[in-house]
């Protein structure tokens, strides 16, 4: 029999996220301090909306573009909050978790052999998005030294004369890192400089401590060479519920509605009724979130610094990126040892780019007592280590 694979799928790395909690499902006593998804529950005004919809038969397909109700819902939120003016009839696109938002927005721009500019360490999926779309990865690193901010300079040594598009993502996974308006501009100036589109994955847009969110869209001149990419997991606890949405220029939108037509038809209807909710009235919710994400971010910033940790200081998501450089090993070493010996999962820097090595993500998305516990093992794990 032939080879029936495609060579583009087989040549992709799997998740390094997954493959370590593959082991941890095998571990019914190990902690895990690695995943990416909120611990509360979706508020329940949200859930209760979904419910009253099925209770309503509201179980049909939506229109392609999502329910219009929801897209007006999303254009009067992002302009209320990051001051993003999209038309809720043409310029939004509600999708199956920003993970689609991710693929169609590559789909959509991308011929063979463009190349994208990939900012790491960032989410998993960006490198194999660019890939099946037949795009080229062009990886940047960012440093520590910089907190884990983009300059323009990193950007000047990485572009050619194919590259189309750059992306990024602040509030980031996993180093925690945000962008003000004043860092954004000069990435902002690159891309009008070099003709480029930036797909900007604001997925955690809601989970800032100190300043406000803002987006590079919203900068002059760049809502026409920007797509914006958000969803409902982070913000509203409602990852499995599966629904984000993009906002783009009208002419991107139309050819963007096409792939996702084709392939999804539309995101679940279910979902999409309990996100009208969501944006309509659930600010407080969210900011009670935000506060105990807040509490825990500086509990374990406070508890690395006494435990000798390096860190640096995360202003959003709920990750924080600690250095195990001093330790010799590498983060894979160093987490499947701490597995192993405390039974405590902590995802390797390494599994979000080459530049993560020497560094854990460790999510925050736990309860202050699975935070202590967590700690504890993991302090006399190092203390082991600095024998
Ligand atoms: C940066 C980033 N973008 C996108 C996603 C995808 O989220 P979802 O598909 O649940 O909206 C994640 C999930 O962890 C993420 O961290």
């Amino acid at each position: 029999m032939r080879n029936f694979l495609s060579e583009r799928v087989v040549g992709l790395e799997p998740s390094g996220i997954r493959k370590f909690f593959d082991i941890v499902s095998e571990m019914p006593d190990a902690i895990s301090l690695g995943v990416g998804e909120p611990d509360f529950d979706t508020p329940w005004r949200i859930r209760e909306e979904g419910i009253y919809s099925l209770e309503r038969g509201k179980t049909f397909y939506t229109s392609n573009a999502g329910l219009k109700e929801l897209r007006y819902e999303i254009s009067e939120y992002l302009e209320r909050k990051y001051q993003l003016v999209y038309h809720p009839c043409h310029e939004i696109l509600v999708t199956v978790g920003g993970s689609e938002g991710i693929d169609v927005a590559m789909r959509t721009i991308l011929n063979p052999g463009d190349e994208v500019i990939i900012v790491q360490p960032c989410f998993v999926s960006y490198v194999a998005c660019v890939i099946m779309a037949g795009g080229v990865p062009v990886t940047v690193s960012l440093k520590e030294e910089d907190k884990f901010k983009l300059k323009k300079e990193q950007l000047e040594a990485a572009v050619t004369d194919k590259t189309k598009a750059i992306i990024i993502s602040f509030p980031n996974n996993p180093t925690g890192a945000v962008m003000t308006k004043e860092e954004l501009e000069p990435i902002a100036d690159f891309a009008h400089e070099h003709d480029l589109m930036v797909i900007s994955d604001e997925i955690y847009s809601e989970l800032t401590y100190g300043h406000e969110h803002f987006s590079i869209a919203a900068l002059p001149e760049m809502k026409d060479r920007s797509i914006v990419i958000n969803g409902f997991s982070k913000a509203f606890a409602m990852t499995g519920w599966r629904l984000g949405y993009v906002a783009a220029p009208r002419e991107i939108m139309k050819q963007m509605i096409k792939v996702h037509q084709f392939c999804i038809m539309a995101a679940p209807t279910t979902s999409q009724y309990a996100a009208i909710e969501a944006m309509r009235s659930c600010d407080d919710e969210v900011a009670e979130m935000r506060t105990a994400y807040n509490q825990r971010r500086r509990f374990l910033i406070h508890e690395f610094k006494r435990m000798g940790l390096d860190c640096f200081e995360p202003e959003g998501a709920f990750y924080i990126f600690p250095s195990i450089k001093k330790f010799g090993m590498t983060s894979e070493q160093f987490a499947t040892q701490l597995l192993k010996e405390e039974k405590v999962a902590i995802v390797p820097g390494s599994a979000f780019g080459k530049c993560g090595e020497g560094y854990l993500r460790v999510s925050y998305a736990y309860s202050i007592e699975e935070l202590k516990e967590a700690l504890g093992r993991l302090e006399r794990f190092i203390k082991r280590l600095e024998k």
